[in-house]
């Protein structure tokens, strides 16, 4: 009995490290042997063995009061993106920021015997279970840390890499200042209501980005813990979040979404599995104001807005009108190419669509499948002639500058 379980285990784990590999998730034999070597299910036990190895889920392990998630063990796809951007070497010394202990395990192996893991959480609750199931699993030399990780961890600094397992809307300065010169932070960075997996490397004076990925965290508690606006638009059901642009108090933008809509597409298409987050990014770089326009499924289902609002659609706005994605619309017969496309509501409804389709076509032409954007991040206190050009984000601690290299 015990070996059939057993059996099946390893079976499921082969199973998701070669689906890591066919999704680009895990690049490197490393990566795939500590993959292989963690029992991801001994972090949390009782859950079904399929939900715990499939590549893309999560499993939120604590909620708050009111059923939002406050800790989770992380999809193995990220986890594994994430430490291929880390770069993780045998003898490192690694800080990871928000604790479980199966990622933990996974840098244990990575840094081997010579190494050390140090992993920090506010919560008490997922220290403990963190402690217990690492022990249980045989990783005993990893200290896990209860502290609000805006003061990082100093008593085992400095650190060669930084890995951090929640979404951070700021860098504070204790990361860097525990980071070696050269050392790579890999932080999921909120910007402008986007998040991406970002791998910075430290070169002494700032953070410049070294690739990103597109991803999804449970939020930053404690001192950094950071709220977006929410323009009420429709008493609930309707809102337009937003963080970083001019603030506006959303009456004209409420009288808008009642009156008559525009509807515009862009002639750019895009095949069913490509990823498409950097005209995302894009757009929240060039627009002065951009945020997300969300929706309940009832106000999707009543017409009032289009079902890309479902996770967000991305949107930029005035004092009075606002554009946002529309949901693709399939172009051939097959439903394998999709055509972007905008609606937009309010007095300046046509040069608003007009404004977001030249935007998508900038990106379509000049850097869609190019390197990207590159993402700078300074301290609080740079000027802005010392900064490089691009969209200055800023934040409590750092000014962080998106640029596109062509
Ligand atoms: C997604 S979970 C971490 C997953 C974990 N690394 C794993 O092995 O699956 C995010 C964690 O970040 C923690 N967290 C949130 N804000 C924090 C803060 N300010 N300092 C330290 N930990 C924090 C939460 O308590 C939560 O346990």
């Amino acid at each position: 009995m015990t070996l059939n379980v057993d059996t099946s285990v390893n079976a499921l784990r082969e199973a998701m490290v070669a689906e890591l590999r066919k999704l680009g998730a895990i690049t490197s034999d490393r990566v795939a042997d500590a993959m292989g070597a963690v029992p991801r299910h001994a972090f949390v036990p009782g859950e079904p063995l399929k939900e715990v190895y499939h590549p893309t889920r999560a499993i939120v392990t604590k909620r708050d009061a009111s059923g939002s998630a406050l800790s989770s063990l992380s999809e193995a796809h990220i986890q594994a993106a994430m430490l291929e951007q880390a770069q993780v070497e045998p003898g490192m010394r690694v800080l990871e920021v928000g604790s479980g202990g199966y990622n933990a395990a996974l840098i244990g192996e990575l840094v081997g015997a010579s190494g050390h893991v140090t992993s920090v959480d506010i919560d008490p609750d997922i220290v403990l279970r963190a402690e217990q199931y690492l022990a249980a699993a045989g990783y005993k030399q990893i200290d896990v840390v209860q502290a609000d990780a805006e003061h990082g961890a100093p008593a085992n600094a400095p650190y060669d890499r930084i890995i951090v397992t929640a979404g951070a809307w700021d860098i504070p300065p204790a990361w860097s200042d525990q980071l070696t010169v050269g050392g790579r932070v890999v932080v999921p960075l909120r910007m402008r209501g986007l998040t991406r997996s970002v791998a910075f490397e430290d070169d002494g004076e700032r953070l410049v980005s070294h690739g990103y990925r597109l991803c999804g965290f449970v939020p930053m508690q404690g001192t950094s813990a950071h709220t977006e606006q929410l323009i009420e638009l429709d008493e609930g059901r309707v809102g337009l979040r937003v963080d970083g642009s001019r603030a506006t108090d959303g009456n004209a933008l409420r009288a808008a979404l009642f009156g008559s809509r525009v509807e515009r597409w862009s002639g750019v298409e895009v095949g069913g599995v490509e990823p498409v987050d950097d005209m995302d990014l894009w757009l929240a770089t060039v627009a002065d104001d951009f945020g997300l326009l969300t929706a309940t499924a009832e106000a999707i289902d009543s017409g009032l807005v289009a079902r890309s609002a479902r996770m967000g659609a991305k949107a930029i706005f005035t004092d009075e009108s606002f554009a946002y994605r529309a949901a693709a619309r399939p172009v051939d017969t097959d439903g394998t190419r999709f055509e972007f496309g905008v609606i937009a509501h309010g007095p300046e409804a046509d040069a608003l669509a007009e404004e977001y389709i030249e935007q998508v076509r900038a990106w379509d032409r000049n850097h869609r499948g190019g390197p990207g954007a590159r993402i700078e991040v300074f301290p609080a206190t740079t000027s802005d002639d010392a900064l490089p050009s691009g969209r200055v984000i800023d934040k409590q601690h750092t000014r962080v500058v998106i640029s596109w290299p062509r």
